[in-house]
């Protein structure tokens, strides 16, 4: 009942979407060449592709030894005679024009002598009260390993995730409760080229799985952990993969939208763990992960590290409910305990309609406090990169389906970027 609501609501607006075009571009055909889309045809994913074979698929489960290739940082930069440069953060352009390059021109972004230290990071540096000598890059990438929890609740952002920061990490662990089968089920659909394992949940599973299969592990190479609905900085993580000498534990301050991008909650910002070297996580946490993304650790000031992130540059996002409605309203029969505030709100009153008034008028979970509208037309962290690039696939994510000023918006905007 609610799918088939949602999608009529969907059908009507492409559909008026679709008409609205047909007659613009006949308007303008005379003048107006029709940009050609661009499509992407390496992602399948959310669709569910039946009957994956077993030789392709890509993802194992944690019982069986992992080798972890070493890469050479060499392509990733250009030698430009008196500088080397990071070729994503380096208008190669404007470098390859001129005669001379005394020193790497940066792209907007991206700062250091090489253009390596993208916006959150380089602020974190300046930031610090101490000064950081960062070296590098180093010859060898550091391997990311990143381990995270997966439950049905969090399916979306699993896949962002994974989509995401999945030519940054060089392993995914993925875990999930042990009396759930979610999550084989889902992989088995699932057409990816990302490199992953799965496992249940063990009290400690890096210290007991992961280092136990994980053969050629590094004391320098990356760990790195997060909590459900959290997006980490892409750019951030390959810097951490090419440079020295930055400090640990590294924690992210996330951008904190609620039922989408489009919503933000007003305090905007939620701090999450974390990422350290292998021979720290030993040293320091005694190979116990949720060290790295307990609150109690990061907000433990013996722990200096860095922090990524400030309240205009996020180190990721926290995508708090990013889902269906329904299941909004099943996660919260699930767990009520720590998320609201029963004796406020009439547990009754919890269904799908008013989810999705919540989410129509940007009220908060709590039913009282109000949300703060994003802007995606206005905002370089509106929403991670591939949520952006794949706007078809997230559009639930992206425009507030339950408001008419947001499909309004959309659509006008849509029209305008046709036009020009
Ligand atoms: C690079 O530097 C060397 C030595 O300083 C010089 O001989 C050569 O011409 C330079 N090459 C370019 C392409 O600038
Ligand atoms: C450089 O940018 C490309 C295109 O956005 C991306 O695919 C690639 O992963 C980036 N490389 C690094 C090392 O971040
Ligand atoms: C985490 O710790 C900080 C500082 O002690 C505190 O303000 C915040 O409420 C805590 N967050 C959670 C989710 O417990």
């Amino acid at each position: 009942m609610y799918t088939f609501r949602l999608n009529l609501k969907r059908i009507s607006i492409w559909i008026l979407l679709l008409a609205q075009i047909v007659l613009i571009l006949s308007y303008f055909f005379s003048r107006v060449s029709p940009p050609v889309s661009k499509t992407n045809a390496k992602i399948s994913f959310l669709k569910s592709i039946e009957n994956v074979d077993e030789a392709t698929a890509t993802y194992h489960t944690l019982d069986t030894n992992i080798i972890l290739k070493s890469v050479s940082t060499k392509n990733n930069f250009i030698d430009f005679n008196s500088s080397l440069c990071f070729k994503n953060g380096t208008d190669l352009i404007s470098m390859k024009i001129s005669k001379v390059n005394w020193k790497c021109n940066c792209l907007p972004g991206w700062h250091g002598n090489d253009c390596g230290q993208p916006e959150v990071l380089w602020r974190a540096l300046i930031a610090n009260k101490k000064p950081i000598k960062i070296k590098g890059p180093r010859t060898f990438e550091r391997r990311l390993i990143y381990l995270f929890e997966v439950n049905k609740f969090s399916e979306h952002i699993a896949d962002i995730r994974i989509n995401e920061l999945g030519s940054t990490v060089d392993l995914f662990i993925l875990y999930e409760d042990p009396d759930s089968t979610y999550l084989l089920n889902k992989l088995n659909q699932k057409n990816t080229k990302a490199k992953f394992y799965i496992s249940k949940r063990k009290e400690n599973i890096y210290g007991k799985k992961v280092k136990t299969y994980l053969k050629n592990l590094r004391n320098d190479d990356v760990i790195l952990s997060s909590n459900l609905n959290e997006i980490p900085n892409q750019d951030a993580l390959t810097f951490l993969k090419f440079y020295d000498h930055w400090p640990q534990p590294i924690k992210f301050r996330f951008r904190w939208s609620v039922f989408g991008f489009f919503w933000l909650h007003p305090s905007r910002t939620i701090i999450g763990g974390g990422a350290c070297t292998v021979s720290f996580l030993k040293e320091i946490f005694n190979n116990q992960l949720t060290l790295l993304t307990d609150n109690k650790t990061l907000s433990n000031p013996i722990y200096k590290g860095l922090m990524l992130g400030d309240l205009n540059h996020y180190g990721g996002w926290y995508c708090e409910y990013c889902n269906d409605p329904l299941q909004i309203v099943e996660f919260l029969a699930s767990k009520p305990r720590n998320v609201i505030n029963w004796d406020k709100v009439d547990k009754q009153k919890i269904d799908n309609s008013y989810i999705e008034d919540l989410i129509e008028n940007g009220v908060y979970i709590d039913g009282k406090t109000q949300l703060v509208k994003a802007h995606k037309y206005r905002d370089n962290y509106f929403a991670p990169r591939f949520v952006n690039d794949h706007n078809w696939i997230y559009d639930f994510l992206l425009i507030n389906l339950y408001s008419k000023l947001d499909y309004y918006e959309a659509f006008v905007n849509k029209q305008l970027s046709i036009v020009n």
